[in-house]
């Protein structure tokens, strides 16, 4: 990849994710626009894959490098992301802890048995909960679990929430625009949208530094999914500008980053009734499977932006799914009906 040629890849992931057309979501919102979905959800065998992975393998090099023993991160209860850096631990023979939030102010009996933090366990990772609100910046508790693992003598290696706010958490989606762009010329065709959920912020950012490259940073949209869409979009433009200077690309612009706040309510890891929908929607047109926190958010925002007419006819649009679906495991009761 020519942006990304001096940086070390650890590669976690099958190779390039499929893009695939939804004809029966394209036909079902009235066929003017046509829909597309990037499988990131199905990039590794890695405990389910997901979006992390593509970041983490720009991170993992100087992770082995720092002759680091035990991975240290944190997310909420159900994270994705902490699912993964327990899989990444796991594969590479480190030990992991994890610090698991509680963000999200939904209940459900079994919330910290199942999904991804079941699955965190099985791999061996330590799994902490502790009981602070939802914040996608630096974290108390996770600086004193890194002062642990020093003073029980390990050597801990630390990766922020959603491996953003790290010197290499963009590239990994630099990467993803640069895939796109091949297989855009292999199929014949040119997205005029991506869609992405974004809260921690380095998917979004990553792939503005990269679709910057054609001149279609602002054909990117972002789907606000945690509910703080301030700091979310200033965290954007913070790793995006760090990744382009990392990059030595052009500069980046508060304009250059799109963030819908709409769908984002009740709160970060609350589905509202239309993201309920958006997902039964999905799942019942396509056997595609979205969840509550994220990709049910940015799935019911690609939705009703179709329906509202935002995007022009005969437009291609790609819609990028993350990952996620462990997550639902934790929502059975609002799905019980189906
Ligand atoms: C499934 C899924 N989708 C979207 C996101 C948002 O990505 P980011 O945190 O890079 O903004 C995450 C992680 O936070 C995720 O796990």
């Amino acid at each position: 990849m020519a942006m990304l040629s001096r940086f070390e890849r650890y590669p976690l992931t099958f190779g390039p994710t499929p893009i695939e057309y939804l004809p029966r979501l394209t036909a079902h919102l009235g066929g003017a626009v046509e829909l597309f979905a990037k499988r990131e959800d199905c990039n590794s065998g890695l405990a389910f894959g997901g979006n992390k992975l593509r970041k983490l393998e720009y991170i993992v090099p100087d992770a082995i490098a720092s002759n680091a023993d035990t991975l240290v991160s944190i997310g909420g209860v159900q994270s994705n992301h902490t699912r993964m850096v327990a899989a990444v631990a796991a594969k590479l023979g480190m030990q992991c802890l994890l610090i698991q939030e509680s963000w999200v102010p939904h209940e459900d009996a079994v919330y910290d048995r199942v999904g991804n933090i079941l699955l965190s366990r099985i791999m061996g990772a330590e799994t902490r909960l502790v009981d602070e609100g939802f914040d996608i910046g630096i974290r108390e508790s996770w600086t004193r679990a890194l002062e642990e693992v020093r003073a029980r003598g390990g050597k801990p290696y630390a990766i922020p929430a959603g491996a953003s706010v790290h010197k290499f958490g963009g590239l990994g989606y630099v990467g993803f625009a640069e895939e796109v762009r091949a297989q855009e010329a292999a199929m014949g065709l040119r997205f005029d949208y991506v869609i992405v959920c974004t809260v921690t912020g380095s998917t979004h950012a990553g792939m503005v530094v990269g679709f910057a490259a054609d001149g279609r940073a602002r054909n990117v949209i972002g789907i606000d999914a945690s509910g703080t869409p301030a700091q979310t979009k200033a965290q954007v433009l913070d790793i995006a500008r760090n990744t382009a200077a990392l990059l030595e690309a052009a500069d980046v612009t508060a304009d250059d980053i799109v963030l819908l706040e709409d769908y984002a309510y009740p709160a970060y890891g609350v589905p509202s009734k239309a993201t309920a929908e958006a997902i039964r929607l999905c799942a019942r047109l396509e056997g595609m499977i979205t969840d509550p926190v994220y990709e049910g958010k940015s799935m019911q925002g690609l939705i009703d932006l179709v329906q509202k007419g935002f995007f022009p006819a005969g437009s291609k649009i790609l819609y990028a799914h993350l990952g996620g679906a462990p997550a639902l495991n934790g929502y059975s009761y609002t799905f019980r009906n189906g």
